[in-house]
């Protein structure tokens, strides 16, 4: 089913996220389009929306399955008045309210893998790519690029994800509205943006804490041809993951990818 735009804009009119939202039927990424729009000057909850990308980006320079029809593509820009150091906070944040946007549909199924994959049981079913731009002192913007897989098919997937992806359809059996899940997804992140600009990270945090299943497990995490083991113990402040290593170090890893948890 198609976006019916003016009623998405109706119902985004004055809230903190979606107002204003530029539409393309087709795109090269929505997020170099929303850091276009923020170099521009463009305000704080403008989001840029695609019913398809040819360029879809994904984290670590892989490409993100863009097809037509099917699937959430969607960049929002953000202005936080908070310390650099703090910057990582946001892509937790946006993790926890999309598992909150796809727990309606999948009651009790939605994980979070550290730094804000969405999972259910094990398959992929959303990937954030966050871009800051900061100067040495500031935080300018930072642009929220998510997929949400909603409507696709095992057979729609590349062959490369097709047995490490899923989508919302496939798990709750039924086709769902892609306008519906989209116009949750700015109100959760809305609604956590809020709460942790005025409250601070705490309770986002636990949030995050009670939708993954990482503490406690050993993992494996890769970055730039590395890979660091241990036992995953907490979420640091700044949005790392905090590692126990085998010889009892504590380290706090910022960047990677989990490939293993046993
Ligand atoms: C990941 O690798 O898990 C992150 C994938 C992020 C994909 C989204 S789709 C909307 C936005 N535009 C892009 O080009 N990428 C992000």
């Amino acid at each position: 089913m198609n976006y019916d735009l003016d009623a998405l804009k109706k119902t985004l009119a004055g809230k903190l996220i979606g107002c204003p939202i530029y539409y393309y039927h087709q795109i090269e990424s929505t997020n170099i389009e929303a850091h276009s729009l923020a170099l521009d000057g463009a305000l704080e909850g403008t989001v840029v929306l695609a019913d398809s990308q040819w360029g879809g980006k994904g984290r670590f320079q892989r490409s993100w399955h863009s097809p037509p029809s099917a699937n959430i593509y969607t960049s929002i820009i953000l202005r936080p008045q908070i310390p650099l150091s703090s910057a990582s906070q946001i892509p937790i944040l946006a993790g926890v309210a999309v598992a909150e946007t796809l727990h309606q549909y999948c009651p009790g199924r939605i994980q979070l893998k550290w730094p804000n994959d969405v999972l259910i049981g094990e398959k992929k079913i959303s990937g954030i790519l966050s871009q800051a731009k900061m100067t040495a002192k500031h935080l300018d913007f930072i642009i929220l690029g998510i997929g949400i897989n909603v409507n696709m098919n095992h057979g729609h997937f590349s062959e490369e994800i097709r047995e490490t992806a899923t989508s919302l359809t496939m798990e709750a059996g039924r086709e769902i509205s892609r306008q519906d899940v989209l116009i949750s997804l700015y109100e959760n992140l809305g609604k956590w943006y809020k709460h942790l600009t005025q409250q601070g990270f705490d309770g986002v945090k636990r949030k995050w804490l009670s939708l993954t299943s990482m503490i406690g497990r050993d993992v494996e995490i890769v970055f730039q041809n590395e890979i660091i083991r241990g036992k995953a113990t907490d979420l640091n402040e700044d949005g790392s993951l905090i590692l126990i290593t085998s010889e009892n170090r504590e380290i706090k890893v910022s960047a990677g990818d989990v490939v293993k948890t046993r």
